[in-house]
């Protein structure tokens, strides 16, 4: 256990020395920690398969091909208050998954409102079983937390809420309209952005515990981008703006919060709103569900949240965590 946590105390400790871009000694990290170069080594090697470029020259030492800035807690907490926001954020360096660490807290030791966003997630999960690739320091792993009163059944519409408040904050910092897919989708020319799940717990007649959670390409790595399994974009493929991730954590925040107070206090209806950013908005769609599929003209959304789906002139609601759609040429 020791050993453990010393191996992630030189790895964080070095990201931190490399993050700058400048050339860091491995005879002096060495020294630092009592160790070896050998070992300095195999630290190297463990962060470059976390998905940072490190290389190294000889005589001067390591260095990362890009320079990256850290997430900081205390930046968003500024940026937070500045707005009047008191929302609390754990920043991780290496955890399994955003959204599975807030999970643990529930239902004691944690708050409406509550986030966890880390630089790398070892297991980063995505709907319906699928893996979310996650290298370090590259992308934004977020979830927030949020308890409703009354119950599952008001969950409903959740993925809908986050959505347009990842819309609300790409178009605020970056000038850039999104479109949304449901679910769960962010689209950006006709590919994938980011995604959202949610995580339910609860128990019927019960308050329901919601881990909202969103994975938004900001700049890809070459190396992972060969292990995404669909066709993808990162917002800086489409902004010449610096890409300030403690800006973007607390205007995600911001317009989540407010979109979530929205949704409880139920004086907003979003269906307008999709339907402007509706990606498949009056085209022809095929709606999967394991085995079986329907085709129809995609209608938009209900004030539930539910997918309207034209089939042989009627339209109705179709329902499900688990469906997903598809566009047909
Ligand atoms: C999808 O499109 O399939 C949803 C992807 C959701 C990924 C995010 S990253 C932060 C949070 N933690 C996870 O393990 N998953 C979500």
């Amino acid at each position: 256990m020791v050993k453990i946590k010393m191996e992630r105390t030189v790895r964080e400790e070095l990201i931190k020395q490399l993050a700058s871009g400048e050339f860091v000694s491995g005879e002096q990290v060495g020294a630092q920690f009592g160790i070896s170069r050998a070992a300095v080594a195999k630290h190297i090697k463990a962060i470059s398969e976390l998905g940072l470029d490190v290389f190294r020259v000889t005589g001067k030492g390591y260095k990362l091909a890009q320079p990256i800035s850290l997430l900081d807690k205390s930046k968003v907490s500024a940026i937070l208050e500045h707005r009047g926001l008191s929302n609390k954020v754990d920043v991780f360096s290496l955890i399994d998954s955003t959204n599975d660490m807030l999970m643990r807290r529930v239902p004691n030791q944690i708050k409406s409102g509550e986030v966890c966003v880390a630089e790398y997630q070892s297991a980063g999960r995505g709907r319906r079983g699928r893996q979310w690739i996650s290298p370090f320091g590259s992308n934004l792993y977020f979830s927030m937390y949020w308890k409703i009163e009354q119950g599952m059944a008001a969950a409903m519409g959740l993925n809908i809420v986050a959505a347009l408040a990842v819309s609300d904050a790409i178009k605020s910092l970056y000038n850039i309209e999104v479109q949304l897919k449901w679910p769960n989708d962010i689209y950006l020319s006709g590919v994938k952005l980011a995604g959202i799940l949610i995580d339910l717990d609860g128990q019927a007649l019960e308050p329901c515990h919601c881990i909202i959670g969103i994975g938004l390409n900001l700049k890809m790595p070459k190396e992972s981008a060969e292990q995404v399994d669909q066709p993808w974009t990162d917002i800086s493929c489409h902004t010449d703006l610096k890409i300030d991730r403690n800006e973007l954590v607390a205007e995600i925040i911001n317009a989540l919060t407010s979109r979530l107070i929205a949704h409880q206090s139920q004086n907003s209806s979003f269906v307008k709103e999709w339907q402007d950013q509706d990606y498949y908005f009056n085209k022809p769609v095929r709606l999967i569900s394991g085995e079986k599929e329907i085709f129809g003209l995609c209608k938009g959304i209900d004030n539930q949240g539910a997918l309207m789906l034209e089939s042989e002139g009627v339209i109705k609601p179709m329902y499900g965590g688990e469906l997903s759609l598809r566009g047909v040429e």
